[in-house]
């Protein structure tokens, strides 16, 4: 324990331990704050018995706004001052893609949302699902854009545009619709729209911000997730191309263990800057309830990382009490608070 104040007191920070988080089933759900979140977060600033400040930042396979405005959410929810360099959702590593490709789809999240955040990480033209549509109406027969979607797309000749990549940013509003235009695409002659290729492999590449099939929202029941979404575009489009056809798709988001590693360096780059601490943790404390995604991610980015990567499983998400999950955290507590409480007991 040490720095940036020498002695343990009010100022103390924990050099050796962090703790990392999943969102959603763990610190919220359905928009709200799962009660013991707010608790553990005042244990984290200095709120448990060593005065102890313990860095910590969140990572969640959500998305569908930008950076900013998810971390002003989860700062109302928690009742804490979330910033964005402690902050990693499932589309937050695409930025790292913006000069990869030149025209984009970019599906999924509210309104305009999505387009605003692949402009901010620096796509140069991003289309979206509305601007196909009011382009022609034909496209998806039951899906009609509102008079403000119709408004806030763009109007735009497709007969010259090829679509380079198609980027899943946040959860499918209009799945038939999205699905739609995606297979159209995926059967296209090279991400030309209209366009029906005889061989079905030359379509652009797919990229889903996460793989989740299921997720904790506020439902007593896990609701469908991206993973879903997923899974209907790839065995529609074997149906469609009688599995003659190729098709590139990828996720970013938890379990990949790039993410992981993306938030190691963004964990060093926060301990640094606000705490002041240099070098990496010996341990980082991940919490998740989704054994698929956050127990499985954690355990493989242990296996080639320097730290410890140690999984917390919660019950209050995805994971059901009783039953065996998928794969093995290192421990199952019953919520947030007592993740946090048993890091901080292992480490004292
Ligand atoms: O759509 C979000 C969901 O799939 C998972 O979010 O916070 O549990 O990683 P989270
Ligand atoms: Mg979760």
């Amino acid at each position: 324990i040490g720095t940036p104040g020498s002695s343990v007191g009010p100022a103390s920070v924990a050099d050796s331990f962090v703790f990392a988080f999943d969102i959603d089933g763990v610190l919220v759900r359905g928009g709200r704050a799962i009660p013991e979140a707010i608790q553990a977060m005042r244990v984290l600033n200095g709120a448990n018995e060593y005065g102890l400040h313990i860095p910590h930042i969140f990572l969640t396979n959500g998305g569908g706004k930008t950076e900013e405005e998810r971390c002003g959410d989860l700062s109302r929810q928690l009742l804490q001052d979330i910033k964005p360099g402690q902050f990693i959702c499932g589309h937050t590593p695409m930025r790292e893609m913006a000069s990869k490709y030149r025209t984009v789809l970019v599906v999924g999240g509210e309104g305009e949302k999505c387009r605003v955040v692949a402009e901010g990480y620096g796509f140069k033209d991003v289309v979206t699902p509305g601007d196909i549509i009011k382009h022609d109406a034909a496209t998806t027969p039951f899906r009609k854009l509102t008079p403000e979607e119709h408004a806030n797309s763009r109007e735009r000749d497709f007969s010259d545009v090829v679509i380079d990549a198609v980027f899943v940013f946040a959860d499918s509003r209009d799945w038939a619709g999205d699905i739609q235009i995606m297979l159209d695409l995926a059967m296209s002659r090279g991400g030309r729209l209209g366009t029906r290729s005889e061989t079905f492999d030359e379509g652009p590449p797919f990229y889903f911000s996460h793989n989740d099939v299921v997720w904790s929202a506020a439902h007593e029941h896990v609701r469908l997730g991206m993973g879903a979404l997923r899974r209907m575009f790839e065995v529609t489009f074997k149906d469609l191309t009688g599995g003659r056809g190729k098709l590139h798709t990828h996720a970013f988001g938890k379990p990949q263990v790039p993410t992981f590693e993306f938030a190691s360096r963004l964990l060093s780059q926060w301990r640094s800057t606000e705490h002041g601490l240099a070098g990496p943790p010996q341990t980082i404390y991940f919490v998740g309830d989704t054994p698929e995604s956050d127990i499985r991610g954690t355990n493989a980015v242990n296996e080639t990382a320097d730290n410890d990567w140690y999984s917390i499983l919660v019950k209050t998400g995805v994971y059901q009490d009783g039953t065996e999950p998928a794969y093995k955290p290192r421990v199952t507590v019953d919520n947030v608070l007592d993740a946090v409480n048993h890091g901080i007991q292992r480490e004292m």
